[in-house]
C-alpha cells in the first residue's frame, strides 16, 4: 500500500521507509504535490493534524504527517512549536543551533526533549502516534549526520550526539522513529 508522507525532507523520508518496509512511502513531490502545507496552530499536535487533514481533504489520499518540537527545560519548553523558526523565518538549522547555544551559555540545566506527533489518515480514519527522545543540549556541535538540532543533542544514556549515530541507531531511539514504530505496529495489527 502507498502512503504519502507530508514532507519533502529526504532524511525523514528515509527514516520512514526503513521503519515501514512493507509500505511504499512517498514524499509530497513524488505525489505531485508542490504546495506548502498549512501550519497555523500554536501546538505541534494541532499542526501535525492540520497537515494530514489538509492533504486528505484536498487530495483524498492515504497519508501521514509529522510535527516535531524541541523542548528545552531551562527555556521553559522553548523553542517547542517554534523549533523550525527559532532564529527567524529563514528556518535555518545553523542559525537555530547558534541561538540555542547562545541562550544556554553558562546554564547548568541543559535537559531537553524532542517530541513528535504523527497523524495518520487511512481510508478516512485518523490516528495519532506520539514519540519522544529525552536528552540534553551539548555545549558545542558534534558530528555531521542527521539534520536539524542533531549535532547539539545528546540522547540520555549516550556519549555521542545524534549527528554521530548511524541512521539505524537514530531511528531506534528518536522521537520520530518511536512514533513511526508505533504507527507501524498499528498498521501491522490491522
Ligand atoms: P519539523 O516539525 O519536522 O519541521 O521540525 C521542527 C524543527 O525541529 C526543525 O527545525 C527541524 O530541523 C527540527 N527537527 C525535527 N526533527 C529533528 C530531528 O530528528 N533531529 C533534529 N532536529 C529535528
Amino acid at each position: 500500500m502507498q502512503l504519502v508522507f507530508a514532507t519533502n525532507n529526504a532524511n525523514k523520508l528515509r527514516e520512514a521507509q526503513q521503519i515501514l518496509p512493507n509500505y511504499k512511502i512517498i514524499s509530497l513531490e513524488d505525489a505531485g504535490i508542490h504546495e506548502e502545507l498549512p501550519e497555523t496552530h500554536e501546538t505541534i499536535l494541532e499542526n501535525s493534524k492540520e497537515k494530514a487533514e489538509y492533504l486528505y481533504n484536498k487530495y483524498h489520499i492515504n497519508c501521514f504527517s509529522d510535527d516535531t518540537g524541541l523542548e528545552v527545560e531551562a527555556l521553559g519548553g522553548a523553542p517547542g512549536v517554534y523549533s523550525a523558526r527559532f532564529a527567524g523565518p529563514q528556518k535555518n538549522n545553523d542559525d537555530n543551533i547558534a541561538l540555542i547555544l547562545q541562550k544556554l551559555q553558562g546554564v547548568e540545566n541543559r535537559k531537553a526533549r524532542f517530541v513528535t506527533y504523527i497523524t495518520l489518515i487511512i481510508n478516512g480514519e485518523q490516528h495519532i502516534f506520539e514519540g519522544e527522545m529525552r536528552g540534553s543540549i551539548l555545549p558545542c556541535r558534534s558530528g555531521n549526520g542527521g539534520f536539524g538540532y542533531d549535532p547539539v543533542f545528546l540522547p540520555e544514556g549516550y556519549d555521542k550526539s545524534v549527528a554521530e549515530l548511524s541512521p539505524e541507531e537514530k531511528n531506534k531511539i528518536s522521537h520520530r522513529g518511536r512514533s513511526l514504530q508505533k504507527m507501524a505496529e498499528y498498521l501491522s495489527s490491522k
